[in-house]
Order: C-alpha cells, then sequence, then structure tokens
C-alpha cells in the first residue's frame, strides 16, 4: 500500500485491500497516508472487499480490517464481500473465504 495512490482508485471497478493489523489494532504504519487519503476520495463507481492476517493474541482482532471496510464505505465504495480475518497462518476454511471474496469481487463485475 505504501506505494498506492488512494485517489488512483476511484478510476478502479474494484479494489481488494489486504492489511494486517498492529500496535494494538492499528492500521501498519506504511498503509496510514492510503488510509488516511481515502477520506477524501469518492469510490461511487469502485466495488470492494476487505481481507487481512490478524491474531486471535491480540485484543484487537482484525481491526485494520475493520477500519479500512469502514472508510471504504464511507467514502462511497460498494462493499460485495463480507470482510476477511484470518487468524495466523490460513487453514483450509480461511483459504475458502479467501476463495469465496474473490468470486463475489469478479461476479460484481460482470
Ligand atoms: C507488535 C504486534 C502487534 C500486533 N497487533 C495486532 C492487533 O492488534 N490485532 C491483530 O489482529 N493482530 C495483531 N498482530 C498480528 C499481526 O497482524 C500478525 O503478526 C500477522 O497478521 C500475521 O501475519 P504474518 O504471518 O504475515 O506475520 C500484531 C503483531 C505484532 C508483532
Amino acid at each position: 500500500m505504501i506505494d498506492t495512490d488512494a485517489y488512483e482508485i476511484s478510476n478502479y471497478d474494484a479494489v481488494i485491500v489486504d492489511t494486517y493489523t498492529y500496535n494494538d489494532g492499528e492500521v501498519p504504519e506504511e498503509a496510514q497516508d492510503f488510509y488516511e487519503d481515502l477520506a477524501d476520495v469518492d469510490l461511487e463507481r469502485t466495488k470492494f472487499a476487505v481481507l487481512g492476517s490478524s491474531s486471535k493474541g491480540h485484543i484487537h482482532f482484525g481491526r485494520a480490517v475493520d477500519y479500512f471496510t469502514m472508510q471504504l464505505n464511507s467514502s462511497n465504495g460498494e462493499q460485495v464481500a463480507d470482510s476477511v480475518k484470518i487468524d495466523q497462518d490460513p487453514d483450509e476454511d480461511d483459504l475458502k473465504r479467501v476463495r469465496t471474496l474473490g468470486d463475489y469481487v469478479m461476479k460484481s463485475l460482470k
């Protein structure tokens, strides 16, 4: 995300944001500029989905996934799949949920 311009994504039909969570429930430092810029972007024509590696060993499980989901909705994007939080190493069920998320995004573009 450090190389992604939030202002560019309003030109996209769909985006999938993948983020881990750090420092007691925060958006990772390298994603913070991108996250803050999203507040100034109108995603009226952009569909989105969010996923991220997280850890249930922390009290704010996957909170950055929640922050991005809320911000992209606030920025007028259309959420086309439930957000997916993965506890540490992905298991078969996690991979299935990720594939489903991708399927929903692809279907939303037809
Ligand atoms: C210092 C530190 C703080 C973290 N804080 C959180 C947190 O608040 N919430 C959460 O869900 N995961 C938290 N994590 C877990 C990371 O998101 C986790 O390491 C990562 O998702 C696992 O991905 P990886 O296998 O790519 O390292 C934290 C990890 C570290 C090292």
